[in-house]
């Protein structure tokens, strides 16, 4: 059984999407660990629930990304963290974690990328008026929304409200996500799909 960690920094949608599929018998993963840049996040609360222990950290209080990167990799190593998926990790990552777990940590993003990367993609994507909107799944780099593309899902934005988009691209993010992590944790080869 795989270990993995979640990274999140606010509701934690997808982290909970993530931990109910690793409870289904044909998993290969378990999360043995939150890490939240937000003390007060409702993810800690999810997280308590399931018994998933939490490292939650407020970055004031330390001198600078790298000593809290050490903390992270020192708390995922003692768990015994094979593979990292951010989600709604609202932090870039520098070199102490990346070289860490190098090609294992991915992230979601909900846009088509190399599209509207960065907050509000959402938003972004509506205002710029596309008429095709999506999901991606991607490892992870020094560079924010840029590493290599894992997976992508898409949906025609014609007639649909702004709530609606949203409900879809969560509704898709909370199917796709966990559904990669397994494929990636069984070796299977990357996607790059649309449709
Ligand atoms: C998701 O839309 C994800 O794609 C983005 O941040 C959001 C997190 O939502 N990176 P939640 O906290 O999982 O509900």
């Amino acid at each position: 059984m795989n270990k993995i960690a979640v990274f999140a920094s606010g509701n934690g949608s997808n982290f909970e999407a993530i931990v109910q599929e690793s409870l289904k018998k044909d998993s290969t993963y378990q999360v043995v660990l939150l890490v939240c840049d937000h003390l007060d996040a409702y993810v800690t609360v999810r997280a308590c629930k399931h018994n998933i222990p939490v490292f939650a950290f407020d970055p004031k209080n330390y001198a600078d990304k790298q000593s809290y990167e050490q903390l992270i990799v020192n708390m995922c190593r003692s768990y015994g963290v094979q593979f990292i998926a951010l989600a709604g990790y609202m932090r870039l990552l520098e070199k102490t974690l990346l070289n860490a777990y190098q090609n294992k940590i991915i992230n979601i993003h909900p846009s088509l990328l190399p599209a509207f990367k960065g907050k509000n993609a959402i938003e972004q994507a509506i205002e710029y008026g596309v008429k095709v909107i999506g999901v991606s799944i991607h490892y992870v780099n020094l560079e924010m929304d840029a590493g290599e593309i894992i997976a992508q899902e898409c949906f025609s934005t014609v007639g649909l409200k702004k709530e609606d988009i949203e409900i879809k691209i969560h509704q898709i993010e909370h199917q796709m996500y966990p559904q990669i992590i397994n494929k990636l944790l069984k070796g299977e080869k990357n996607e790059k799909s649309v449709g």
